[in-house]
């Protein structure tokens, strides 16, 4: 190999709804890329036992939920591949090895973790901890050069990058001995001439394209939030839909006509956001046509908007849901073609790092 093939992976949790956040924040972004390169998305079940373990049939179901959505979206499995991360062992071992090779400090410096651990860090499970060296081995286990998130799981990329970078050079002799990998068109003292992972491209999402709370526009949309009033579940019906967007929390005054004018108006800021990002519009746009107006005008606007992009989404998802046969087999298939990528991938790293193979 010359250079390392350009594959894209994501993923999201099976944990709780699946919310407008979700999708315009991540899986109506992958949609195009599918045309663009090899894609993986991904359903990281394993990561959803990190903060506890769901009920169990709720987790298989969350599961299928999240692959209907995924696949109501656009994501098209005769074009991307769809799986759940458990069924491909290749997580679990690449995990372990990067267990070995992440240190402590790295991993105690992770927001995320702090912030889900709280205060009781001792009674966080090891698996929390080491959340983000699972989220590289899903990434490295195929080697993928992109991948699209959300600019909070920016600094797991940047783990990423540091895992690759140090697995790399650690090994880089080896790596070159065995004549495996991909020149490094720049070596220096920092990346060695042969590499065996890419150092991997975020796409991060700017925060333009995250949507906050309906209840409070500091706060992301979150399937964590106690009132359900705070998000559009993907599995709201129109009535519901709108029902929330008219209790959506807002400020007295009439939609500014600049972009401007949102500045310190979050709630003001976030609804018309979503009105963009649903109309594939810019807020600029949205401004000119709503600029002036008092929010009992435009929220019967954006209540009208979300139902008719999101109506034939979640209908479909409603269908698939029906048809649990049809899931399991696009999840049966993509497990397989994804465990055609990592298999020889695992069997490269285990002979770089030594162990012995007998069978
Ligand atoms: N940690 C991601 C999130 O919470 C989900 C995830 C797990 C992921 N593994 C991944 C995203 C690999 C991208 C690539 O959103």
């Amino acid at each position: 190999m010359t250079a390392f093939q350009p594959r894209v992976f994501s993923g999201v949790q099976p944990t709780g709804n699946l919310h407008l956040g979700n999708y315009l924040g991540a899986v109506s972004r992958w949609v195009p890329l599918q045309d663009q390169m090899p894609t993986i998305f991904c359903v990281v079940d394993s990561h959803a036992i990190t903060a506890g373990f769901p009920d169990p049939v709720e987790l298989s179901e969350a599961t299928r939920e999240v692959t209907a959505a995924y696949m109501a979206a656009g994501i098209d499995p005769t074009k991307s591949i769809i799986f759940n991360q458990s069924q491909v062992r290749e997580h679990a071992e690449l995990a372990w090895i990067f267990n070995c090779v992440a240190r402590m400090g790295w991993l105690s410096r992770m927001t995320q973790f702090k912030e889900k651990a709280g205060k009781n860090k001792e009674n966080a499970s090891v698996g929390l901890f080491a959340y983000p060296n699972l989220m590289a081995a899903d990434i490295l286990a195929y080697r993928a050069t992109h991948v699209p998130v959300g600019d909070d799981q920016k600094q797991h990329l940047e783990l990423t990058r540091d895992i690759a970078a140090k697995f790399n050079n650690d090994f880089g002799e080896r790596i070159k001995e065995l004549g495996i990998g991909v020149p490094n068109p720049t070596p220096s003292p920092e990346l060695p001439e042969q590499l065996y992972f890419p150092l991997t491209e975020p796409m991060i999402a700017g925060p333009a394209t995250r949507i906050m709370s309906l209840r409070d526009g500091t706060k992301k949309m979150s399937k964590s939030d106690p009132s359900d009033l705070s998000r559009i579940n993907l599995t709201d019906d129109s009535d519901t839909i709108a029902k929330k967007i008219r209790k959506a929390k807002t400020d007295p005054d009439a939609l500014p006509s600049a972009v401007e004018g949102l500045a310190d108006r979050p709630e003001a800021d976030n609804l018309v956001g979503i009105y963009a990002a649903l109309g594939g519009l810019s807020k600029e746009d949205v401004l000119k046509d709503f600029g002036g107006q008092q929010f009992s005008a435009f929220k019967p606007a954006l209540s009208e908007l979300a139902v008719a992009k999101l109506s034939p989404m979640t209908d479909e998802m409603r269908r698939l849901m029906d048809d649990k046969v049809q899931i399991d087999s696009v999840l049966k298939d993509g497990a397989e073609k994804a465990s055609a990528i990592a298999e020889p991938v695992l069997k490269d790293v285990r002979r770089i790092i030594g162990f012995l193979d007998v069978r």
